[in-house]
């Protein structure tokens, strides 16, 4: 299994609106499209397709123009969850990111019990003690 980060093309673009998530996490994060829609109207946002091989499973996408890269957006199709998928991903936009000189990476989530905060402490983050748009903010040094 190689996961790689690719740009939303017209090629892939209705297979990653169509990605989708378990009912029970529909609360936590935008349906995948709206993601792909915001992306082209955020500048210099950052907007990739999570591929396994050469299928899109995933969707990312990272604001930047705070002055502090900030994931607003992770999904990875409920299919495709719990195989790793998630941390390489990761990973893979940790080490984008660092090469384009950004030193951290900030992310919020929804907290409820099943949410994301797990996933975001085994990936490295930490909670900052504050809140973005009233949901805990974590950060990860690149
Ligand atoms: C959260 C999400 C991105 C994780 O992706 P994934 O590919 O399933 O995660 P991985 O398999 O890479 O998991 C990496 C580690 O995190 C853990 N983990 C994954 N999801 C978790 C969760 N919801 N709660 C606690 N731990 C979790 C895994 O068990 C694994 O732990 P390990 O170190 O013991 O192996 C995915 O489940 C998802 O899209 N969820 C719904 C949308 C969402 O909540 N997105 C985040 C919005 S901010």
């Amino acid at each position: 299994m190689e996961v790689s980060l690719r740009p939303v093309s017209r090629s892939n673009v209705r297979a990653v609106c169509g990605l989708r998530l378990a009912d029970d996490q529909r609360q936590l994060v935008a349906p995948a499209a709206y993601t792909v829609a915001e992306g082209h109207y955020e500048p210099g946002a950052l907007l990739r397709a999570i591929y396994v091989d050469d299928e899109p499973v995933g969707v990312l996408l990272v604001e930047v123009e705070s002055g502090t890269p900030y994931l607003v957006r992770f999904m990875v199709d409920a299919a495709h969850q719990r195989r790793g998928v998630g941390r390489q991903a990761v990973e893979l936009l940790v080490g984008e990111l660092g090469a384009d000189g950004w030193g951290v990476l900030e992310t919020s989530f929804v907290r409820v019990a099943e949410g994301a905060e797990g996933f975001w402490r085994r990936c490295g983050f930490e909670d900052t003690g504050r809140t973005r748009d009233g949901e805990p903010l974590f950060v990860r040094a690149l």
